[in-house]
């Protein structure tokens, strides 16, 4: 699978991407291309240096955003790119750019979406004095930070936590689980619709991981929703009575499980990237 990742900025999810290709960790995988949209991102000297193909369509020297966009389609249909990866690229596409390649586009952002949409996620979260902050994985749609849930990840907010400290150790949880989601999309456990995200073939409402990762996904089908958890073995068999005879139970439980141990594979010291 072919992914070209989309940066403004610091890069280092892009990095983090990068590294997990060549760990050996993230499967099936090509980082294909990386598009700036500042010449300064610091992400784009550093992809250059570690010798991946970049492009820099920088949006100051259009005059609209539809003629960045134009350029940003022309660039990136001039090769076979499987997934589109915005990974900090701060600019709002528009419907028309979102349609061209919907919905194969995903988005990382830093809150547990619905909640603070936007800029300055961690500041927010904290004058919120909420328990609980996290990360997002989403389909892009024409509507700012509102598609489809893929994956949730939760942390723990610590009593002398600053917007520092927040965004550092959310940042190391960014460049584990948005490998992760890459991984189960090259793998065709996750399969993005237009509107819908489905994990074998059923209609799911995004998978939440909590802070000791363990995940929780709720399948959504026509009769009932059924719950699948990662940790709960005496739940599944609950869950397994509501679902008897629901192959969806089983290739569900057997996701998260595969999902959970590529989580244990991964290097336990994880350390900022970038
Ligand atoms: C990350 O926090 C990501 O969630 C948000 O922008 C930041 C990008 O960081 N969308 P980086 O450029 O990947 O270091």
């Amino acid at each position: 699978m072919n992914i070209a990742v989309l940066i403004s900025g610091r890069g280092s999810n892009m990095l983090a991407l990068h590294q997990a290709i060549q760990k050996g960790s993230l499967k099936n995988v090509a980082l294909s291309l990386v598009i700036s949209s500042h010449k300064e991102a610091a992400g784009l000297a550093k992809a250059k240096r570690l010798g991946l193909p970049t492009v820099l369509i920088d949006r100051s020297q259009f005059n609209s955003r539809r003629d960045f966009e134009n350029q940003l389609i022309k660039t990136i249909q001039q090769q076979p790119i499987d997934l589109l990866v915005l990974a900090g690229f701060m600019q709002v596409l528009s419907p028309e750019f979102v349609a061209c390649f919907a919905p194969n586009i995903i988005n990382i952002h830093p809150s547990l979406l619905p909640k603070y949409k936007g800029l300055n996620t961690h500041r927010r979260v904290l004058a919120a004095k909420d328990s609980k902050h996290g990360l997002t994985i989403h389909m892009v749609t024409a509507d700012l930070d509102s598609g489809p849930t893929i994956m949730q990840k939760e942390i723990h907010i610590a009593n002398n936590a600053t917007e520092e400290s927040l965004a550092a150790d959310l940042l190391v949880q960014e460049h584990l689980f948005l490998p992760l989601v890459i991984q189960l999309i090259a793998w065709q456990d996750i399969k993005l619709t237009k509107k819908e995200v489905f994990c074998q073939d059923q209609h799911i409402e995004g998978i939440r991981w909590n802070e000791q990762n363990d995940a929780i996904m709720k399948i959504q089908n026509d009769e009932n929703s059924i719950v699948i958890e990662t940790n709960r073995n005496e739940n599944i068999k609950e869950y397994a009575k509501i679902a008897e005879g629901h192959q969806e139970r089983e290739s569900a439980q057997e996701l998260l499980n595969r999902a959970k141990r590529w989580l244990l594979e991964q290097d336990s010291n994880l350390r900022p990237i970038g």
